[in-house]
């Protein structure tokens, strides 16, 4: 059993889980910026102010969008975990020394939109933001560490939201092309691994799984911003290349995998329309270039009539990623039979699996499913391959002399990577791994900071008290153990 050499080994956080600042160094707010923390089994909700000056709660995980003369607004009496977040912005030497410590050779981070453009169309660039992401990339340079930027991770600035509605104008392909080829010049040398979007079929998957029973309209909104986004990707890629041909680009795919819940015929192919439109539709097109044959039918099933150009359609066919890169937390199962044994939890859906034991959160832990997941994606695609997001949640106690015993959280991961070793044994290409939450971040689902991820815990609680100070977690030495050993041991 083993990795490759040269395998690469880190973890991942995101600009507005982790860095805080939202409102230093010139940046101007993003969408996250406005969404209120909540209970782990309620959504969290998006502030604003209506036409008419009242204040309002919006359900963004809902697909709820912006009214006409809205404006978001933070309220006196909400508490919004993105402020402060784990203030990586001011804490970022003391946390890549302690990466390095454990032997990462990569960092997967993104880069915030409204720190580098604050109104996400600004003809000038915001120089704090720019020195601030110089820096930081230096800092991960300086310790033997790679960094792997996604440049958007679901924080959309705000005011491309109140302007122009976000995702659902075509505007947005405009500007985030001249954010992304900013950055792709701007970091030339610093930055080569670039992820376009983060989990981008979620904005499909999620509606189906937690939309409740949407509308037509929802679809037409929800495969619409979709377009605009593969053909964002796709350019983005292009001008990645153009700039510089050491450039790797990869999409992200929230890699849920479905099972039937039952072998009768009906749950077969209710299974496979399921991966077809969660995962399939969004990865064919990013790898591919184009759109797969079952599209029709699924534009047909909500009568969408798609906004796409022909200059579009040889967008996407030049703007194939380089890398099938992928985040994995748990199995999913789907059945045609009434079956009222639902999981739930934040972002979890589907019936229970008898087979299979659940988090707190609701999300199963497969360990298998991630190897099926693999085997699966390299057959049909054969680009090399990264888990860039994978990891469990909990709740971790931090002791008396601030060590914290995560022997749950090291069992998950010494359990996936066995099943990466084997994926790899059967010929997939994998080229690294990025844990997800590294180190402690908020969560993106519910808001909490207790539903820890990280090897690193901060010491900062959901109401936002704390002295944000750093502890090592048992995973922290095991995890550097792993990496010393390039996964040989695993005990
Ligand atoms: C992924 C996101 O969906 O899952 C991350 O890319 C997120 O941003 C992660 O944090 C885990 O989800 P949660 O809800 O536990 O934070």
């Amino acid at each position: 059993m083993g990795f490759p050499k040269g395998f690469y080994w880190g973890g991942a956080v995101s600009a507005h889980q982790s860095e805080g600042a939202w409102n230093e160094g010139g940046r101007g707010p993003a969408l996250r910026d406005f969404m209120t923390t909540d209970k782990k089994t309620r959504k969290r909700y998006l502030t604003y102010i209506d036409k008419d000056g009242n204040k309002c709660f919006l359900k963004y995980d809902e697909g709820e969008t912006l009214p006409q003369g809205a404006h978001f607004e933070v309220f006196d009496e909400c508490y919004y975990p993105d402020h402060q977040a784990v203030d990586f912005y001011h804490h970022f030497k003391e946390d890549i020394a302690m990466f390095k410590e454990m032997g990462f050779s990569i960092l997967r981070t993104s880069i915030s939109w409204s720190r580098l453009f604050p109104n996400g169309d600004d003809q000038q660039p915001n120089m704090e933001g720019v020195c601030y992401y110089h820096q930081l990339f230096e800092e991960l340079k300086n310790n033997g560490i790679e960094p792997l930027v996604t440049l958007w991770h679901d924080d959309t600035p705000a005011s491309l939201e109140e302007r122009f509605g976000g995702w659902k104008n075509r505007k947005l392909i405009e500007f985030y092309g001249r954010y992304a080829e900013f950055c792709f010049r701007e970091f030339k040398g610093q930055v080569r691994y670039w992820l376009t979007f983060n989990e981008v079929n979620n904005v499909l998957m999620f509606l189906d799984m937690f939309g409740g029973q949407p509308s037509d309209d929802k679809y037409q909104e929800a495969y619409q911003e979709l377009h605009y986004k593969f053909v964002s990707s796709a350019r983005a890629v292009v001008k990645a290349h153009e700039i510089d041909p050491n450039n790797v680009v990869g999409c992200m795919i929230c890699g849920v995998p479905f099972y039937p819940a039952t072998c009768d015929p009906k749950d077969i192919m209710l299974n496979f329309h399921t991966w077809e439109k969660g995962i399939f539709y969004s990865s064919d097109v990013m790898c591919r270039g184009k759109y797969p044959a079952f599209s029709k039918r699924l534009w047909a099933e909500h009568n969408v009539v798609l906004d796409c150009t022909q200059q579009d359609l040889v967008d996407i066919s030049k703007g194939c990623v380089d890398m099938y890169t992928f985040s994995y937390y748990m199995t999913s199962a789907v059945t045609t039979h009434v079956n009222n044994d639902k999981v739930s939890g934040n972002f979890a859906a589907g019936v229970r699996n008898e087979y299979l034991s659940y988090s707190e959160w609701g999300w199963a832990n497969d360990p298998m499913g991630l190897r099926y997941f693999l085997e699966m994606m390299y057959s049909r695609y054969e680009l090399p391959m990264m888990i860039v997001e994978n990891g469990l949640g909990a709740v971790d106690k931090l002791e008396q002399d601030k060590s914290v015993h995560d022997s749950y959280r090291i069992d998950y991961l010494r359990n996936h990577l066995k099943e990466m070793a084997l994926a790899i044994e059967n010929g997939v290409n994998l080229i690294g791994y990025t844990t997800w939450g590294c180190i402690d971040v908020v969560s993106a689902g519910s808001g909490e900071m207790k539903k820890r991820y990280g090897f690193i815990y901060v010491d900062k609680n959901d109401d936002g008290s704390g002295s944000l100070k750093r502890y090592r977690k048992d995973s922290f030495y095991w995890y550097k153990k792993v990496i010393a050993t390039n996964g040989a041991d695993l005990d």
